[in-house]
């Protein structure tokens, strides 16, 4: 059962969806998992309050970089204020594999960073929650 998730991330890992950068990005964050030192960043292209083109781009092992890739897929075509209530359940959901707590961490920061370049877009601070 696990055996397909596992596939998925390693597919997400090697073939990752939306990575690169955007022209003048409406909004954009970039974070650092402190446990690695792996780096993580989205730039958002925002229409008629909806996300309508998403990259990422960083450089970290396998279970931060398939989330990204799966998180950019689940964001696009959301609005804002949808794509800032993502929870983490959701990105445990998409992955489907157990997580030791440093693996949370990386499995995380991708919905940190969105969430710091959307809550900066609508003026508001993004304290975790
Ligand atoms: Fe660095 Fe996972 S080991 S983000």
């Amino acid at each position: 059962m696990y055996d397909m998730y596992q596939e998925n991330i390693l597919d997400h890992y090697r073939n990752p969806r939306n990575f690169g950068a955007l022209d003048a990005p409406d909004a954009a964050a970039t974070d650092v998992n402190t446990l690695c030192g792996d780096k993580l960043g989205f730039h958002i292209r925002i229409a008629d309050k909806t996300i309508a083109d998403i990259k990422f781009m960083g450089q970290g092992c396998a279970i931060s970089q398939a989330s990204a890739s799966m998180l950019t897929e689940l964001a696009l075509g959301k609005t804002i204020e949808e794509a800032a209530k993502l929870e983490k359940d959701e990105v445990f959901a998409m992955l489907g594999i157990p997580l030791s707590a440093s693996r949370v961490k990386c499995a995380l920061l991708s919905l940190k960073v969105l969430k710091v370049a959307l809550y900066e877009y609508m003026g508001k601070k993004y304290d975790g929650d």
